[in-house]
Formats: structure tokens, C-alpha cells, sequence
């Protein structure tokens, strides 16, 4: 293929998981063994724009006004390479690409990140590919980028086959589905973590004893996750999602050497959800591989919990978001 030049610009929202993915079966293909649910955030997302051409001489990455160097830059040349092989194109692209939220707060923007350039790169080299197949491609960027193509709420699918086709994220619910749950991100340790999330799987699956009962109990929080989102079960989706992010935390910590992704504000932000619950103001809380806090809630009791955050110093920042879109194409480019 010869002379592309469209320059395409697509949008993808993060997600969280309410039911986290924490551990590969293959780490080439990116396959998990076990499933995921997340829900798709309205609030926050990365916009990348993509353009090939024969007379680039290299691939030119910029993320956040930067340009990328290191593993960064290898692993997202990585994952054009292998998009340039399925369209079979041999020049090279220039992308630019921005968070609407800072890289450096903490939050996961590889989610996204992977989303928004799969879209947008495969648009550009004139693959036209469904949502499944977006997802599956997404996927070999970073496992949780695959729930980024859907919005609302999305199943990732772990798959059996060896070659990962039917490993994708699936619809669950639209984002109207259920307008007036809310999960408040807090900000409370904006600085970069020791050990990445991919780093710390393996870790996990190599020498965690506790790994085995993970994967004896997820399912059925997949099951259950399930059932509070078709049925709008507030108590069943916030206590299923903290008890699971708990016990994939009890799987870090009794890694060798251990992994603590907690910082003292985490454990402070926990507290303060309990102390919340006894109180009467139905909150729970869900954590991933770092030390920010999401808590879940009804808009009902946003205005109660945002006034405790905004006294807290523990609390640098955060945002409180909803369910949120698909991945999508923009006609407003980066460049
Ligand atoms: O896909 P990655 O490498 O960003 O890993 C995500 C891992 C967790 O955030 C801890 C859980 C999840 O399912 O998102």
C-alpha cells in the first residue's frame, strides 16, 4: 500500500474495573486469565491524532506536548508495527496525542492511550474493523485498553483460544443505562509508581500463593457484577467491586517481594468510605495498580461526599464522572 496520507483523529475514555483483570496467560498476546467488568468514565480521555506517510523517515510519537522516548516509545511503535503488518504499509506514522487529564495524576491512561490509537491508526491505514475487532487489537497495546472501545459498561472477555480472537471487550450496558451511578476519583499521590501494572502481574502469577484463590473467586464476582448492573443494584455492584479490588490486593501483598501499591492516604480514603457506610451514606471503594482511591456512589450522596474530600488533605484532587462513550472518531486534529 502506497502514499497514505488521511489524517485521522479518534477519542477514547479510560475505564475502571469493577471487576479487575490481574494476571496473564500469555503476556505476548495479552490474554488474562480471567475475565473483567469495567465501566467506561465520561470524564476522562485521551485524543490522538495519526497520519502516515511514505515520506516520514520514523515514527514521531508526542504524548502530552512531549516527545516519547524509552519504553514508552518502544512499546507504542510496538503496537503500530504490528498495525502496519495487518494493512500491509511500510512507511511510518507521526501521532500526537493528549490526555485531558495530567499523565502524572496517577491515573491510567495506557487504557485509553491504546484505545484512541488503535482507532485512530487503523482508521488511517484504511481498516475498516468492527468494535470486536478494535478491542482485540486494542488488547495487544494493554489489557485494559480492549474495555476502552465500548462506553457504559463492558466485559472483557478473557477467551480460550491461543490466538486471542475471542479475547475482546463486549457491551454489558449502555452509559444510560445507569445515569445516576457515580465513582469520584481521587488524587492523593500524584507521584509515578515503583512497579508498572505489567511488571506486577507477573510477579503475582509467579509468586503469590494466594493467585490460585483469586482465580477460584472470580467468577463469581463476574456473576454478580453482572446481575447489580442489569438489575441497578447499587449494594450489590459497590460491595462486589471493593471486596474483589481487595482481594487482588491480598494477591500484590503476598507477592515475593511484596507489592504494596497503597499509600498512607489510601488507607486514610478507605477508612473514610467505612466510616461513611456506618453512617448511612452508602459509599464503597475500588483501587488498582497505584494509590488513588475511586470511590463508588449514587449522585444522591455526591454533594455529601465531595464536601469530606474537599476538607481532606489527603486529597489532592478529584473528579467525579459517570458512565461514559464509546471510542470514537473526531474532525478536530492534534496538527
Ligand atoms: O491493562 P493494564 O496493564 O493497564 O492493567 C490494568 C490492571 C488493573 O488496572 C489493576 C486492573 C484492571 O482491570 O484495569
Amino acid at each position: 500500500m502506497e502514499g497514505l496520507k488521511t489524517k485521522i483523529t479518534a477519542i477514547a475514555n479510560t475505564n475502571i474495573a469493577l471487576v479487575k483483570y490481574w494476571g496473564k496467560r500469555d503476556t505476548n498476546l495479552i490474554l488474562p486469565f480471567n475475565s473483567s467488568i469495567s465501566m467506561t468514565l465520561d470524564k476522562l480521555y485521551t485524543k490522538t491524532t495519526v497520519e502516515f506517510s511514505d515520506s516520514y523517515r520514523t515514527h514521531e510519537i508526542m504524548i502530552d506536548g512531549k516527545t516519547i522516548e524509552g519504553e514508552e516509545y518502544t512499546r507504542t511503535v510496538k503496537h503500530l508495527e504490528m498495525l502496519k503488518e495487518i494493512a500491509d504499509y511500510k512507511g511510518y506514522a507521526k501521532v500526537i496525542s493528549e490526555n485531558n487529564f495530567p499523565k502524572k495524576a496517577g491515573i491510567a491512561s495506557s487504557a485509553s492511550g491504546f484505545a484512541a490509537l488503535t482507532l485512530s491508526a487503523t482508521k488511517a491505514l484504511n481498516l475498516n474493523l468492527d468494535k470486536k475487532d478494535l478491542s482485540i487489537l486494542a488488547r495487544r497495546g494493554s489489557g485494559s485498553a480492549s474495555r476502552s472501545i465500548e462506553g457504559g459498561f463492558v466485559e472483557w472477555i478473557k477467551g480460550n483460544q491461543s490466538d486471542g480472537l475471542d479475547s475482546y471487550g463486549k457491551s454489558l450496558a449502555s452509559k444510560d443505562h445507569w445515569s445516576d451511578l457515580a465513582l469520584i476519583v481521587t488524587i492523593l499521590d500524584p507521584r509515578k509508581k515503583k512497579t508498572g501494572s505489567r511488571a506486577g502481574m507477573k510477579q503475582t502469577v509467579d509468586t503469590s500463593p494466594l493467585y490460585k484463590t483469586w482465580l477460584e473467586t472470580v467468577d463469581e464476582d463476574l456473576l454478580q457484577m453482572k446481575k447489580a448492573i442489569l438489575e441497578r443494584n447499587f449494594t450489590l455492584l459497590g460491595s462486589t467491586a471493593e471486596l474483589n479490588a481487595l482481594k487482588m490486593h491480598a494477591t500484590m501483598h503476598t507477592t515475593s517481594p511484596p507489592l504494596m501499591y497503597w499509600k498512607p492516604e489510601s488507607i486514610v480514603l478507605m477508612e473514610e468510605v467505612m466510616s461513611f457506610r456506618e453512617k448511612g451514606v452508602e459509599c464503597y471503594f475500588t483501587i488498582d495498580a497505584g494509590p488513588q482511591i475511586k470511590i463508588l456512589c449514587l449522585d444522591k450522596d455526591v454533594p455529601t461526599i465531595e464536601k469530606r474530600l474537599s476538607e481532606l488533605t489527603e486529597v489532592k484532587s478529584f473528579i467525579v464522572c459517570h458512565a461514559g462513550d464509546e471510542a470514537r472518531l473526531s474532525n478536530e486534529p492534534l496538527f
